[in-house]
């Protein structure tokens, strides 16, 4: 297991299977997992929204795209991750997500709008390095309580499966979910919301 939490099984199935659209129409298929890719220099100069294909993201596997020059993560969260979330609001600084840091159809006990998806931009919201997925229940390194997140190595920062901060940690605030909603079953739409459209 790496510190992406991925192993590399689950690292060459994603190869086969990520897979992101352009706004404006371009495609891009089969990917590598955690490859540099982006919508055109066009798109990404005006903020187009991004196709996300989650189609074939297994439950507890991460999927990058890039929305606006951001890393925008989508997690497909198992009902062990949901059941989590419920039972550590105590270590959290905003549990309720009380600060803003989501669209309003987002803020709910699992920031999203479908429970199972978790749709983030991973930029710590200390001094803006790139969390770690940390999926890993009572990881030794993270303390035993760990309950599965993101870890910041810049400063330590922790954050729980639906980008929530833990209490006493550098960043001040979750992490931020953009806007976003979706096209069908299988594709989501980073960067425009339903309400706006
Ligand atoms: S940038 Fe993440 S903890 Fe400082």
């Amino acid at each position: 297991m790496n510190q992406d939490g991925v192993d590399k099984g689950k690292r060459r199935f994603l190869t086969a299977t990520t897979a992101v659209v352009g706004g404006i129409g371009a495609v891009y298929t089969a990917v590598p997992f955690l490859a540099s890719w982006k919508p055109s220099a066009k798109a990404q100069a005006a903020g187009a929204p991004v196709e996300v294909d989650i189609g074939k993201l297994e439950p507890g596997q991460r999927i990058n795209a890039e929305w606006r020059g951001r890393p925008v993560w989508i997690v497909r969260r198992t009902p062990e991750m949901l059941s989590k979330l419920e039972q550590i609001d105590g270590m959290l600084a905003d549990p309720a997500s009380e600060m803003q840091q989501q669209p309003a159809y987002a803020k709910n006990a699992y920031r999203s709008i479908k429970p199972e998806y978790f749709v983030v931009i991973g930029i710590c919201t200390h001094l803006g390095c790139s969390p770690l997925y940390r999926p890993e229940v009572g990881a030794a390194d993270l303390g035993g309580d760990w309950p599965g997140g993101f870890f910041c190595p810049c400063h330590g920062s922790k954050f729980d499966m639906a980008g929530r901060v833990f209490s006493g940690m550098p960043a001040p605030t979750n992490l931020v979910v953009p806007p976003y909603r979706y096209v069908d079953d299988d594709t989501i739409l980073v960067g425009e919301d339903g309400e706006a459209a």
